[in-house]
């Protein structure tokens, strides 16, 4: 029997990387930041010259990242980049290598590995109509892009990087539109997702929104 997975998927700066942790934490689950692979995959380009446009080459990057998850760090060939790949030019170029079909390939299996007994949330874009299609609960979470916006300001801020509210709208929108329009598992709410508008929630709300869901269902 597989694990049970809650799937939380949504647009860019919606809350789900804060969410899916404090709901992890709850059920003591692991937690999958889906969105860190790209982001990884996205770093190693830029760290080796890589043209975004050469996609074999993207790919490639991707089937042989280096990557590892442990206590809340990320690392890639031993090196702690877990505040490196939070930059925006990151999470730009991450959403471009991203719409590269090969690259979604690639990271497929290393998502589905952190399914495991007594459970995993994963968040992402797809993590309720590709990668665990099976999932007993999914999540779509959204926020309007002023909230958004001035989340993903506040949490860059607190990085030590510098940010502007009107650019990072505008980045987020663009970000937000090549997710939606690309072919490949494109940022949608699987069918059988519930929504969930976080514009005017605290974080314990919608944490306690979507632990008040899962109750239900077991
Ligand atoms: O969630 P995060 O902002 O870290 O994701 C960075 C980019 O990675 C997204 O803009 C999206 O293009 C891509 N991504 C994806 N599928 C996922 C998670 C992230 O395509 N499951």
């Amino acid at each position: 029997d597989k694990a049970p997975v809650i799937a939380i998927d949504g647009p860019t700066a919606s809350g789900k990387g804060t969410i899916a942790h404090c709901v992890a934490q709850a059920l003591g689950w692991a937690v999958l930041d889906s969105g860190a692979l790209y982001r990884l995959t996205a770093l190693a380009c830029l760290d080796s010259g890589i043209d975004p446009a050469d996609e074999a080459a993207v790919a490639n990057a991707a089937r042989e990242l280096d990557a590892r998850f442990e206590g809340g760090l990320v690392f890639m060939h031993g090196q702690d980049v877990t505040d490196r790949i939070r930059a925006e030019v990151v999470g730009n170029l991450a959403s471009q290598v991203a719409a590269v079909n090969e690259v979604r390939q690639a990271l497929l299996d290393r998502q589905r590995v952190f399914r495991q007994a007594p459970g995993l949330v994963a968040d992402g874009r797809d993590m309720g109509t590709v990668v665990f299609p099976d999932a007993p609960l999914k999540i779509f979470l959204v926020a309007d892009v002023a909230a958004r916006a001035q989340r993903r300001c506040k949490q860059l801020k607190e990085k030590g990087f510098s940010a502007n509210l009107a650019n990072l709208m505008q980045d987020m929108e663009a970000r937000d539109a090549r997710d939606r329009s690309r072919t490949n598992a494109p940022l949608v709410a699987a069918a059988d997702a519930i929504t969930i508008d976080s514009s005017n929630l605290s974080i314990d709300e919608t944490v306690d929104a979507v632990l008040g869901l899962w109750s239900k269902l077991v």
